[in-house]
């Protein structure tokens, strides 16, 4: 267990409490609409297995946003649509010069994931400002609800790109990488509706923002094992990721002896143990995965002669990923020495942890009390688009349980009780802070 976790267990006037309160407030969160709209939502991409295949940049990402676009503007919220793509929802406060409270998350998807990663904090978002609407709440500040661009790892190797745009973090030339079809990520935001030549434009000044808060399903055991409903996150891990490619030598599948091979492939597998050697001898909180591989020519009869891999590093300690690279570039070495082969790595990105603001996360342990919510603190394994939002401004995540923490996969769940819980604890949160002085 993470030696940051604490719990708070229900109170014993906990339902009492959250009863009083959401009779003082007048917030009735529908739940069994949100989930009807994260069904709806799933059948945009759905695939043959019961998952969701939506990518960012794809026409389906779009077809979702425009669907979602609907739902805001019933909430009652003001939309618009940014160079990146970010669709932005407003609820205007009654200072309108004062910085906003932002929240929201992303629609698009891994091939065959879940239908909550992502659609759960903005389809949230946008109940928590329904119902605050349906009680005649006004607030000071505004509130902006976001889904953000294509969050998710792409071709293009900009993840978490709408955030980025709108944070000012996009990496020098993000617009003129291609795909492996060769079409540039300029070319694909234009044809979707975006607008590249404009870019600067979706970038938010960090005077703008007051706070940023995401709700988002865990995507790990934690909350359902200890049956939690809500995690506050202390800290985002980091993410590295290598390019690593072996070149051996293609051969002749019948004629070849295996003294004489140079396999790309075997050699790969080496280091994909000693990736995972390393990365458990590093104890919990290190992980790491070889989730992506070419392999050339990929035919039957011939002996493997290229293999390429993406790698992905997670840490919370920042310190450990250069004692990790270096023992994975230790490994690479000896595998190409014993096999007779090349192998080269290149680091493709290197995101450091991120804590989190304790202010703000002490604010939704409160917000948690008051409602009589149990909740855990704790850190995320996954990356978010709050990852990169934290560099302009106070940012929260707010994990809701999910079923037996599977993710980016067609079983992923999360319970109604459970959305319920988020969202309420999300709806609270903001209003907070939109009316907060200062
Ligand atoms: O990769 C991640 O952690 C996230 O789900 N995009
Ligand atoms: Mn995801
Ligand atoms: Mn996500």
């Amino acid at each position: 267990m993470n030696p940051c976790a604490r719990s708070v267990r229900f109170t014993r006037g906990g339902l009492r409490t959250y009863l009083r309160f959401q009779e003082k407030m007048g917030l009735l969160i529908d739940a069994k609409l949100v989930s009807k709209r994260i069904e709806r939502l799933s059948r945009i991409g759905r695939t043959p297995e019961g998952g969701v295949t939506r990518p960012g940049f794809s026409p389906k990402e779009e077809q979702a946003k425009a669907l979602v676009r609907r739902w805001m503007a019933e909430a009652g919220l003001e939309t618009r649509v940014d160079a990146a793509l970010n669709l932005i929802g407003t609820r205007l406060g009654r200072d309108k010069k004062a910085p906003v409270i932002m929240t929201g998350s992303h629609l698009d998807s891994v091939p065959n994931g879940g239908k909550f990663d992502g659609v759960l904090g903005v389809l949230g978002a946008i109940e928590a400002m329904r119902s605050v609407n349906a009680a005649k709440i006004e607030t000071q500040r505004t509130i902006e609800v976001i889904v953000f661009t294509a969050e998710e790892p792409n071709p293009f190797g900009v993840s978490t790109f709408g955030s980025r745009a709108l944070s000012g973090s996009l990496p020098q030339g993000a617009l003129e990488r291609a795909d492996p079809r060769g079409r540039t990520l300029d070319e694909i935001l234009s044809r979707r509706g975006g607008k590249p030549e404009d870019i600067a434009s979706a970038r938010t000044d960090s005077s703008g923002v007051a706070a940023f808060v995401e709700l988002h399903i865990e995507q790990g055991p934690v909350l359902d094992s200890r049956k939690i409903p809500i995690g506050i996150v202390s800290h985002l891990c980091g993410i590295n990721r290598l390019h690593i490619d072996v070149r051996g030598r293609a051969d002749h599948a019948g004629t070849t002896s295996m003294d004489l091979r140079r396999d790309a492939l075997v050699a790969a597998s080496e280091v994909i143990l000693a990736i995972e050697g390393i990365c458990r001898s590093k104890g919990e909180g290190v992980v790491g995965t070889v989730g992506k591989m070419n392999l050339t020519p990929n035919q039957v009869n011939v002996v493997p002669g290229h293999i390429a891999l993406e790698v992905d590093l997670r840490a919370l300690d920042h310190e450990i990923f250069d004692k990790i690279k270096r023992e994975i570039l230790e490994a690479c070495k000896a595998t190409a020495q014993r096999r007779g082969l090349e192998i080269s790595l290149t680091q493709t990105s290197a995101e450091p942890p991120i804590e989190l603001p304790e202010s703000l996360s002490h604010m939704i342990a409160k917000v948690c009390e008051t409602l009589g919510v149990s909740y855990l603190m704790m850190p995320s394994g996954a990356g978010h688009d709050a990852n990169r939002m934290a560099k302009i401004t106070r940012t929260a995540v707010i994990f809701v349980s999910s079923h037996q923490g599977l993710s980016h996969c067609p079983q992923e769940w999360t319970d109604e009780r459970d959305i319920e819980t988020g969202v309420r604890v999300l709806c609270e949160t903001l209003v907070r802070l939109a009316n907060e002085d200062g």
